[in-house]
């Protein structure tokens, strides 16, 4: 079938919106109608050439939810009608790290996902004869999509698709960064460095888990703002002296827990340095750049504090998923301040822009 698709043609240019070749679903695999794309800062880091694993022509965007339209042979787990999230994390559920309550970081597919490709080492998209690569396993900046079925939640029909793809990557990992990874208990105080997707996530989560204090950080004071309405209860200014204004809030300690949502490795110790001695969490979700270390301080690690690095929040995608947005439908988790651009797919570069401006949190793509 044909259908429109954002393709990143050459690293360092806008994306192309153009017409495409998309080929019946395989078995494993399932057609999915997107109806709505939040626009990440992977997608631009892809798009600009920076990430050194990137390839092209593939058509972008990994934060999509739709309607599973047909589905190939064997596929069981969802039918035409349902509506689903997509998960550049899957989940089949049979390798030894799904099988592991420790880690989400399903092995199934990994290899050929990383290539462009889905499982079976080819793709579905194609223009003109050539194939067009799938970017995350995703490929969302589209109409239409293939994906595997293990890659795909089946969610509650009642959620918006607009808020609904935002689990799809920055919500979810900074929920899951709180519930999942770092656990945190009721009653303890946390401290949230960032306050984009991320970041506000990693805040609700901690509210959701019943923190008593609620720390967030950031340069911007509308972002802040964003953090209280999510449940932060102390606002700070970023800068220099973080880590002692944190340690003057808890009585010299520190954070029960900490959590880095910024990407910028400095910002990574000042997480570790604020967590408090004894059994201080620091948990790191921020991507760094390439070849960029992070500086720790070994007595600080001796003397009870910990890093934990947190992928997609740990959150089992296919599980888990569904139980947030059901959370969400509950009203215990507040999207609507999250989306603040609705653009249509014409103008996903657009989307970058508003990005790098640091305009609003996500824009998202609406599609049908
Ligand atoms: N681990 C994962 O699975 C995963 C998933 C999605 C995104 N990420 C990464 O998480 C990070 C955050 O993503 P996002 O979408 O929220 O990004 P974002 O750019 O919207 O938010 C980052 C925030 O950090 C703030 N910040 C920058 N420097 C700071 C400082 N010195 N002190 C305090 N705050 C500072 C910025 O003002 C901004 O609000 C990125 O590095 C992203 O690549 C990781
Ligand atoms: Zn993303
Ligand atoms: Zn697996």
């Amino acid at each position: 079938m044909k259908m429109r698709a954002a393709v990143l043609e050459r690293f360092g240019e806008p994306l192309v919106v153009q017409e495409v070749e998309l080929a019946e679903p395989r078995a494993g695999e399932v057609l999915v109608r997107l109806a709505a794309c939040g626009v990440c800062h992977t997608d631009l880091y892809t798009a600009s050439g920076a990430d050194p694993s990137g390839y092209a022509p593939a058509v972008l965007g990994h934060e999509g939810a739709g309607v599973v339209e047909k589905v190939g042979e064997g596929v069981g787990s969802v039918a035409p009608g349902d509506h689903v999230v997509t998960l550049f994390s899957p989940q089949c559920r049979e390798c030894i790290h799904c099988r592991d309550e420790r880690t989400n970081l399903c092995l199934a597919i990994r290899e050929e996902q990383n290539k462009g490709h889905l499982p079976d080492g080819t793709t579905r998209i194609s223009r003109g004869g050539e194939d067009v690569r799938h970017f995350m396993g995703c490929s969302t900046f589209a109409e239409y999509t293939v994906m595997p079925e293990i890659a795909l939640a089946k969610i509650n029909p009642e959620a918006p698709f607009e808020h609904a793809c935002l689990f799809a990557c920055g919500l979810s990992t900074g929920l899951g960064a709180a519930i999942n990874t770092a656990g945190v208990r009721p009653g303890s105080t946390c401290a949230v460095f960032g306050a984009g997707m991320v970041g506000l996530g990693a805040v609700a989560g901690c509210r959701l888990q019943g923190a008593e204090r609620v720390i967030c950080v950031d340069l911007s004071p509308e972002r802040l703002e964003l953090a209280r309405g999510q449940g932060a209860t102390d606002l700070l200014e970023g800068g220099e002296d973080t880590v002692e204004r944190i340690l003057e809030m808890t009585d010299g300690f520190g954070a029960d827990y900490t959590f880095e949502a910024t990407g910028s490795v400095a910002v990574m110790r000042q997480a570790l340095e604020a967590a408090r001695m004894g059994w201080g969490l620091c948990t790191v979700a921020g991507v760094a750049g390439k070849g960029e270390t992070l500086d720790v301080v070994p007595r600080l690690l001796i003397t009870g504090r910990r890093v934990a690095g947190s992928s997609f929040g740990g959150v089992k995608g296919r599980d888990q998923v569904p139980v947030l947005i059901d959370r969400y439908l509950k009203g215990e988790i507040d999207v609507a301040p999250f989306l603040s651009h609705r653009i249509a797919l014409d103008e996903v570069n657009r989307g970058f822009e508003l990005m790098e401006a640091q305009d609003g949190i996500r824009s998202v793509i609406e599609l049908s």
